[in-house]
């Protein structure tokens, strides 16, 4: 039996049924498609179009479905094409005429972006605190890391020694702006569609406020046919959720290069780390390379959707119903990515010594001492010229920087303990630089940002 029958004198062909079907993934939304339609039936009853007893009756059938549905005994029916069909088919099976009342000034259209949106809401809020976590774990990674440095590196060529803990922070501030994201577009899609019908609201007295209000939505549609065809909440969210697996992504590069015996500035933990199933000594970084891998497949998720939508005319078009699976996957992926990386991050080991001695070389420094010459009044242009020309000499005739420098007239021993191992990392001291100050105070900001999101996640402090 299908929810269109009075129309039809034929039923669905089995092609028709197996194509158009979605309860094979829609299913995850049967407890936000419930409270919709708890929330509807309340409004139906407060503005007279269902009595108080039939009222009660769906309400004690929707509870019933609920349990059936959590308890795994819930049959579904060969025509339930999806879960909106499927509970409204058993309502109606359990409460009798009053459950043929259920669906009295509602479309599967604004029935299933509302589902939808409330679903939204708490996994979206739920990926958000996943990202927190792993902030708070970059936090700690660079309170841990105290005056430990390593190469910063631009071009992957070694550049300017920053404090670990500076790196470690560059990864938080990505992933804070990611959370400011996730803010944004919840909060634009806090809109109720209940109420819309199928496109252009209803001739009954339908309470669309009271109904945004009671599923705690901060406000309904201003216009019915954006209602039921607006996703772009989903489009926002896939692309909120793909930046910030590309944020994972390129710190998943920095631990496979970090891990590898030739960097070897990161040593993962057993249970963080893979084996091989032929090479006995193996210990492989899966975790963030699968970080860097499904981040491929999550931007396909967000160029996929869009693809789908860009044709489409208002109002509501089976076409939509292609919301669902790429942000369920996208969601779930992204989250077990977050989650990962996380918990490998917590559970590595750094290598100071590895890290220093490969920050420690002499040609790092070379900016500081162009530096030095700039605040002896040379012009910075003539500074770099001057300075590179004395890093070609040394690595031309394989003589150490220091020596030469120490024999330049406008160096000389003065300039040495600029080439002192750690030295160049002490003398980044400008505002938001590498240095030990500004790392201290960007940590007091970050501190800050965390107890800020805390606030908005709701998460205990
Ligand atoms: N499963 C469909 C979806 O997710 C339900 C909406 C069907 N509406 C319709 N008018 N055929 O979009």
């Amino acid at each position: 039996m299908t929810l269109w029958q009075g129309r039809f004198a034929e039923g669905p062909a089995d092609e028709l049924l197996a194509f158009t079907e979605s309860l094979s993934f829609d299913r995850r939304l049967a407890l936000d498609d419930l409270a919709g339609s708890r929330a509807h039936v309340a409004m139906l009853a407060r503005v007279g179009l269902l009595t108080g007893e039939e009222a009660t009756l769906v309400h004690t059938a929707l509870d019933r479905v609920g349990t059936e549905l959590l308890d795994g005994t819930f049959e579904f029916a060969p025509a339930d094409e999806d879960i909106h069909t499927a509970i409204e088919r058993r309502v109606t099976e359990l409460a009798g005429p009053a459950g043929a009342k259920l669906h009295t000034g509602r479309s599967r259209n604004d029935q299933v972006a509302t589902a939808l949106r409330l679903f939204f809401r708490r996994e979206g809020t739920d990926v958000a605190r996943h990202v927190h976590r792993l902030q708070q774990v970059l936090v700690a990674s660079a309170e841990a890391a105290d005056d430990v440095y390593l190469p910063g590196y631009t071009h992957l060529q070694r550049a300017q020694p920053v404090l670990l803990a500076h790196h470690f922070l560059a990864h938080f501030w990505a992933f804070a702006r990611d959370v400011e994201r996730w803010r944004d577009a919840l909060g634009r899609a806090d809109v109720s569609p209940l109420g819309a019908g199928a496109l252009a609201g209803s001739s009954l007295p339908l309470d669309p406020d009271g109904v945004a209000a009671e599923l705690g939505f901060a406000r309904r549609f201003d216009n019915s046919m954006d209602a039921v065809s607006d996703r772009d909440f989903v489009a926002e969210a896939l692309f909120v959720i793909s930046l910030a697996q590309v944020h994972l992504s390129r710190l998943g590069e920095e631990i496979v290069l970090w891990s590898r015996d030739e960097f070897g500035f990161l040593r993962l933990a057993d249970a963080y780390s893979t084996g091989s199933s032929m090479l006995p000594q193996k210990k492989n970084p899966d975790i963030a390379e699968l970080a860097r891998g499904k981040t491929g497949r999550l931007i396909g998720d967000l160029a996929g959707f869009l693809a789908t939508l860009k044709g489409l005319p208002l109002a509501y078009n089976r076409d939509l119903q292609e919301d669902k699976e790429p942000l369920f996957d996208a969601l779930d992926q992204h989250r077990l990515a977050l989650g990962a990386i996380a918990g490998l991050l917590a559970s590595a080991e750094i290598v100071p010594a590895r890290m220093q001695a490969a920050a420690d070389t002499q040609h790092s420094a070379a900016v500081d001492l162009a530096e030095w010459l700039v605040q002896r009044g040379v012009p910075f242009r003539d500074a770099h010229a001057r300075v590179g020309e004395l890093v070609r000499h040394s690595a031309e005739r394989g003589v150490p920087l220091d020596e030469i420098v120490l024999t330049e007239p406008d160096l000389g021993p003065d300039a040495l303990p600029l080439l002192e191992p750690g030295a160049a990392v002490l003398r980044r001291t400008s505002p938001g630089g590498a240095g030990p100050a500004s790392v201290a105070e960007q940590l007091i900001k970050a501190r800050a940002r965390l107890d800020e999101q805390e606030r908005w996640l709701q998460l205990p402090g």
